[in-house]
C-alpha cells in the first residue's frame, strides 16, 4: 500500500486479471496497462495485474510479460498469478515482488485447471513458494472451489481445509477462499471461516474471493465481514470468470462492495466515482454493460 491512506478493510483488485483472463476477445496491451493504473489511481491499494500460465491455457493474458514491463517500476509491485517454477522463472526475470499461486480444493478443477492431481499441485507449489520466498518474495495462495464444484458437487469443509492450510503452510502470507462458481450462501462461509479458525488459521491471513453466480457474492461479503474478515477481493465492474470451471461468472464488483462499505462507514480508500467512470470505460472496450448494479446506478 504505502499510500498513506487510513483503510479498515483492503480491497485486493482482481480485475485486470481475474476479469480479463475469461473475455472472449483480448484487451489491447495498452488498455490493460491503462486500466491498472487508472485503478491505483482511484485507491485500490492491490491491483492483481496478470499470470504467468501457459499461453496458450490463457491466451487473453500472453502478454503478461510485456504488460510488467510496460507499467515500469510500479509494475513489479503487482501481484501476478504463478502457478510453477516456469512462471515463477517468468516472474522473477522481470523483478515481481509478489505472486500468488492457486490451488483446488478437489481433484478435479485441480486436473482442469492445472494438469494435476490433488496431491500432485503440492509438488508443483512447493518449489515454486520455496524458490519465490527465498528470493525475498511475497506469496499468496488461493483456494478454488471452497463451496461447490461443477463436476463434484458440494464440497466437504474439512477437505477445503485441509488443502487451504497445506498451501498456507507452504510459505504463503496469506489464503484468499475463492467461491470459483459463486454457490456459496451466508451460513456456509461462516461455517468455513469457523472451520479454518478451529484448525489454527486466524481471519487476519484469509481473504474471501467471492464470483456472483447466484447474487450471493456481497451478502457473503458482509458475512465474511461480520465474522472478521479484513481482505476482499472483488473485480472492477463485476468482470471475471474462470476458464476452466463451467458456470464460473462475474466476480464480486468492486463498486457494490465499495457502496456497501461506505453505507457501513467502514473506509476502503477508494473513489467510488472514478472506479464506476473506469468501469464504464472498460465496458465500452469490451462492447457490453458491466454487470453492477452500483456501475449501472451510478454510470
Ligand atoms: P502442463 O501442460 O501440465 O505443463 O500445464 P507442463 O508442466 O507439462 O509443461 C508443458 C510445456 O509448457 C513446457 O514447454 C513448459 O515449459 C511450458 P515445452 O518444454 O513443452 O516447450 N510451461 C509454461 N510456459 C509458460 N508459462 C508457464 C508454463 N508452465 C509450463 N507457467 C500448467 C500445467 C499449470 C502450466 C497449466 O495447466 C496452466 O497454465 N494452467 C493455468 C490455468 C489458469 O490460469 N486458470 C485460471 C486461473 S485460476 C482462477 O481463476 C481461480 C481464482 O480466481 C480463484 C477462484 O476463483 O477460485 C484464482
Ligand atoms: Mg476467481
Amino acid at each position: 500500500m504505502g499510500d498513506g491512506v487510513e483503510r479498515d478493510v483492503t480491497i485486493y483488485e482482481v480485475g485486470p486479471r481475474d476479469g480479463l483472463q475469461n473475455e472472449k476477445s483480448i484487451v489491447p496491451l495498452a488498455d490493460k496497462a491503462e486500466f491498472i493504473r487508472r485503478l491505483v489511481a482511484a485507491g485500490l491499494p492491490v491491483v492483481e495485474a496478470t499470470s504467468f500460465v501457459h499461453p496458450s491455457w490463457v491466451p487473453q493474458l500472453a502478454d503478461a510479460a510485456e504488460l510488467i514491463e510496460l507499467l515500469g517500476q510500479d509494475g513489479r509491485r503487482h501481484p501476478v498469478l504463478v502457478p510453477n517454477e516456469r512462471g515463477l522463472d517468468r516472474a522473477l526475470e522481470l523483478g515481481c515482488e509478489h505472486i500468488a499461486i492457486f490451488g483446488s480444493a478437489t481433484e478435479t478443477f485441480a486436473q482442469r485447471n492445472l494438469n494435476r492431481s490433488l496431491d500432485e499441485q503440492f509438488s508443483m507449489f512447493e518449489p515454486t513458494v520455496a524458490r519465490a520466498r527465498a528470493a525475498g518474495l511475497d506469496v499468496r495462495a488461493y483456494v478454488s472451489m471452497c463451496f461447490g464444484d461443477p463436476w463434484e458437487g458440494a464440497v466437504p469443509v474439512d477437505q477445503v481445509v485441509t488443502v487451504g492450510k497445506r498451501l498456507l503452510d507452504l510459505g504463503a502470507s496469506q489464503l484468499s477462499l475463492g467461491d470459483t462458481i459463486g454457490v456459496g450462501t451466508t451460513g456456509q462461509v461462516g461455517a468455513l471461516l469457523d472451520a479454518f479458525n478451529a484448525a489454527g488459521l486466524p481471519d487476519e491471513v484469509l481473504a474471501v474471493h467471492f464470483h456472483d453466480t447466484y447474487g450471493q457474492a456481497l451478502a457473503n461479503a458482509y458475512a465474511a465481514w461480520q465474522h472478521g474478515i479484513r481482505t476482499f477481493d472483488a473485480s472492477a465492474g463485476g468482470l471475471g470468470g474462470c476458464p476452466y470451471a463451467e458456470s464460473a461468472t462475474g466476480n464480486l464488483a468492486t463498486e457494490d462492495l465499495v457502496w456497501m462499505f461506505r453505507g457501513l462507514g467502514v473506509e476502503t480508500g477508494v473513489d467510488l466515482d472514478a472506479l464506476v467512470r473506469i468501469s464504464t470505460w472498460m465496458a465500452g472496450i469490451l462492447g457490453r454493460p458491466s454487470p453492477s448494479r452500483v456501475v449501472t446506478a451510478l454510470g
